[in-house]
């Protein structure tokens, strides 16, 4: 494992962190209750430290799970737990943004009960809601960093300005934007903003949702509300197929020139391109068994050049990742 230092908590943090976004089942097609708690259990025995929930991921269930996995595997002090605020689910399970002070304060309580805590270690401001002045959530986390029930304060899917707007009333100390070598908007902006302003980077969708894995095929069918039956259109045509050719492309590559897989390759390369972390949404605990392979080797330059030609010759209907992956404003 490699670890990262921060001036935030004692321990190191693991440059892998679990995401659980999968396990609460929303939008990847249902759970189960005994793998999901036994994939979390299985992170930590293997080393990693940082793992990733949110309310919103299956309207709390994933925290339940966090919760659960936390009570047999003990040791809630060496483990960072990193969860967010501001997604509300309605009556009818539609979910919305909502980042005002009342919503985000019961967000907060029900978060800690289900994780069974009584502080949060990273807390994200899971979107940015367009009908809250930035000042009332950066006060309300502000106020929550002060107190101690939080250790430190993070923002996912925003852009520089959205920051800075947010940094006039509390700090930054964790950015989580989407990266992975098809997703990679982040370039051009927050990704050298977060060096810049020295602000740890902790990236999500490593393996662009399965499409790196190495495992995704032209004939693999998604059950129930997968968003990859549709709402990510990368999993649609003519894209799909798109992606799967680079995938195989980049599969011989990683293969001839480093000996790995296309996982590996995949989390290699988000972690020698500046994130600090990698979220990696593992399901199973079987799924974590490349964990190994990913350190201990980096990608160098040509390497990196070869897989932008890859995806130069290959895709040719890019589809962005933001356009869809947020839920909308009440
Ligand atoms: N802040 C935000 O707005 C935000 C948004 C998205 C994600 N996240 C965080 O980032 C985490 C990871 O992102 P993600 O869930 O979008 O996707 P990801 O890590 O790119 O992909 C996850 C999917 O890849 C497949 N997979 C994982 N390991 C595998 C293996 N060893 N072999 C084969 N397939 C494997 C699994 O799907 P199948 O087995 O079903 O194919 C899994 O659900 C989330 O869980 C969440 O914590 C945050």
């Amino acid at each position: 494992m490699e670890f990262v230092k921060t001036p935030f908590f004692t321990e190191n943090l693991s440059r892998i962190a679990l995401g659980t976004w999968a396990l609460g089942g929303w939008l990847w097609g249902g759970t189960s209750e005994q793998e999901s708690i036994a994939t979390i259990v299985e992170a930590m025995k293997r080393g990693i430290n940082l793992i990733d929930t949110a309310p919103a991921y299956g309207a709390g269930v994933s925290e339940g799970f966090v919760g659960k996995a936390l009570k047999i595997h003990g040791n809630r002090s060496k483990i960072i737990l990193s969860t967010k605020v501001g997604i509300e689910f309605r009556p009818d399970g539609s979910a919305v943004r909502n980042l005002t002070e009342q919503f985000m304060l019961k967000d907060f309580e029900g978060s800690l009960k289900r994780l069974e805590t009584d502080y949060i270690d990273i807390y994200y401001i899971h979107w940015p809601d367009p009908l809250v002045p930035m000042e009332e959530p950066a006060k309300v986390m502000a106020r929550l960093h002060k107190e101690g029930k939080i250790r430190a304060i993070g923002v996912s899917n925003f852009s520089p300005e959205q920051c800075d707007e947010f940094r006039k009333f509390a700090p930054i100390h964790f950015i989580q934007p989407p990266y992975n070598i098809f997703e990679r908007n982040i370039e051009t902006d927050i990704l050298p903003y977060s060096n810049r302003e020295k602000i740890f980077l902790m990236t999500y969708s490593v393996l662009c949702r399965g499409l790196l894995s190495g495992k995704m095929s032209r004939d693999r069918k998604f059950a129930g509300d997968d968003l990859r039956k549709g709402i990510d259109k990368k999993f649609l045509p003519p894209s799909f197929e798109e992606y799967l050719l680079a995938s195989e492309k980049l599969t011989a590559l990683a293969r001839e020139r480093y000996g790995k897989t296309l996982l590996e390759l995949a989390i290699r390369w988000v972690l020698d391109q500046g994130a600090e972390i990698a979220i990696w949404g593992a399901r199973r605990p079987s799924q974590l068994q490349p964990l190994d392979g990913t350190f201990g080797w980096h990608l160098d330059d040509e390497g990196k050049q070869e897989v932008d030609k890859i995806l130069r010759m290959t895709i040719k209907h890019p589809q962005d990742v933001t356009t869809y992956m947020g839920p909308p404003s009440r």
